[in-house]
């Protein structure tokens, strides 16, 4: 196992936290802030107050309210977008394309290993630019129809590409561990793979 050098565990935890963060607010976004279930809610009780409002009002409230929570999407979307630039860059340096490069004489399982990260950096590059298309759509000038089926394919591999290779690789790392990889998660932390333990 080689040792990871400073630079790329920094970026590793970095990219990680803001992936999960990014997944954070999907999940808030769909449930504790749904506008459609506020909104409903926000009828239901002001009406108990006897308060009525159109259901386009409720709709507005409620985005309102969800708004605070979303901007923390676009602040993570733009870390995101300067870790993928780092990576990018780190991929010249040795450390960071090594595995990539000969991976010929690895086992069947290493190969698997390196592939899904392959996926992995494929799909955040991809929810990146397609990220930053969506955010930047007026001033690209995309009509509605283009910027929702982007917004649709962007939520697609969300659900179908992030939602899977994350869960996938922390289950991945985890089995590792505790099987013929012990200490590999040590030495993404502190670049050591000398564990005192074994
Ligand atoms: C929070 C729990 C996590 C743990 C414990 C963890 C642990 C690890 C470890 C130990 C490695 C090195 C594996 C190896 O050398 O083969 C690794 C690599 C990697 N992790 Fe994570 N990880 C976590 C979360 C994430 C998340 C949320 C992402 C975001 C997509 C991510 C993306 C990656 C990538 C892309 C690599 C490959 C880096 C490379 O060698 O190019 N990790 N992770
Ligand atoms: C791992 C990375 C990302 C994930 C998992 C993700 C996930 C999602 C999902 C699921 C949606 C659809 C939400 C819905 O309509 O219910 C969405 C919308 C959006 N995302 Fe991302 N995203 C990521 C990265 C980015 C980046 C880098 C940006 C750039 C700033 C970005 C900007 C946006 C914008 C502008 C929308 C449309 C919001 C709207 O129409 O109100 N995303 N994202």
């Amino acid at each position: 196992m080689d040792k990871k050098r400073l630079d790329f565990r920094l970026w590793h935890w970095l990219h990680a936290f803001v992936v999960l963060g990014l997944m954070g607010t999907i999940l808030l976004r769909k449930t504790f802030l749904s506008w459609r279930t506020n909104s409903e809610l926000i009828i239901q009780n002001l009406s108990d107050i006897n308060i009525v409002v159109t259901a386009g009002q409720a709709k507005d409230l409620a985005k309102a309210i969800r708004a605070p929570m979303w901007e923390w999407h676009i602040i993570l979307g733009y870390a995101l977008t300067a870790l993928v630039i780092w990576r990018i860059a780190l991929f010249f340096t040795e450390n960071g394309s090594k595995k990539y490069k000969n991976f010929s004489g690895e086992s069947l399982h290493k190969k698997l290993v390196i592939f899904s990260y392959i996926g992995i950096y494929a799909i955040i590059l991809f929810m990146t630019i397609s990220g930053q298309v969506l955010n930047f759509k007026s001033e690209l000038g995309l009509d509605k129809g283009l910027a929702g089926d982007i917004k649709d394919i962007h939520e697609f591999v969300f659900f179908y590409g992030v939602l899977v290779f994350v869960p996938l690789h922390i289950l991945g790392v985890i089995y590792a561990e505790v099987t013929s990889e012990s200490g590999l998660v040590s030495n993404m932390i502190n670049g050591k793979t000398n564990n005192k333990l074994r």
